[in-house]
């Protein structure tokens, strides 16, 4: 069977680093995995004001991760954090009350940026969210992708033969986490 993994571009930037690596992983996944991008930027702030009655844009969040199978962040570090966009739309994903769209749900964390650390720090901060989201996060491998030009191509394509098959096996490993987690218990 495929399984139709929504994706979280967490930086609203037309040039994202991120979104490139998007590119590539989609290249390099598995063909059971089937990408869609869940868009973050037409979100308005969070406010649980609207708790009752929720603006389209965020049913419309709410919708895409209920038909997704999996999830996956690709995000930059915003400050050694999660840029605020994507907190943002984490919050109103993980609301109202009792209706946490994240709530068992496969989860992959993986990021790039010019830096040497490659986002590590900001995906401990996405972890400690999604652990309390109580998504089902692959916690290894990890993947921290020092991001460069010459590494990669903006329609995706990795010009290093190491990188390569550091991507593949990644994707790879997300499959069978996601296989795994849906084996004890479908998503309904
Ligand atoms: C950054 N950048 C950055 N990089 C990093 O490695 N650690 C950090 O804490 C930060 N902090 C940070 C804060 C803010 C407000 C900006 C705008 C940038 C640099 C960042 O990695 C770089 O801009 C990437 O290109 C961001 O990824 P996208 O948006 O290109 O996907």
């Amino acid at each position: 069977r495929t399984y139709e993994v929504g994706y979280f571009v967490g930086s609203l930037s037309s040039t994202s680093i991120n979104r490139v690596l998007s590119r590539a992983l989609i290249r390099l996944a598995p063909e059971e995995l089937r990408f869609t991008e869940i868009p973050i930027g037409d979100l308005p702030l969070y406010n649980p004001d609207h708790d009752a009655d929720y603006p389209p844009e965020a049913r419309t969040l709410k919708e895409a991760i209920a038909r997704s199978d999996a999830v996956l962040f690709l995000m930059p570090e915003y400050n050694r954090s999660i840029p605020g966009p994507l907190k943002n739309a984490i919050d109103w994903a993980s609301r109202p009350w009792g209706q946490n769209s994240f709530d068992h749900v496969p989860a992959g964390v993986i990021g790039a940026s010019p830096g040497q650390i490659g986002t590590a720090v900001g995906q401990q901060s996405l972890r400690a969210v999604l652990s309390y989201c109580n998504a089902r996060q692959m916690t290894a491998p990890e993947a921290y992708i020092t991001y460069s030009p010459e590494l990669f191509h903006d329609d995706g394509e990795v010009t290093d033969e190491s990188t390569t098959t550091f991507l593949r096996d990644y994707m790879s490993e997300f499959r069978d986490h996601v296989v795994r987690v849906l084996t004890v218990l479908p998503r309904s």
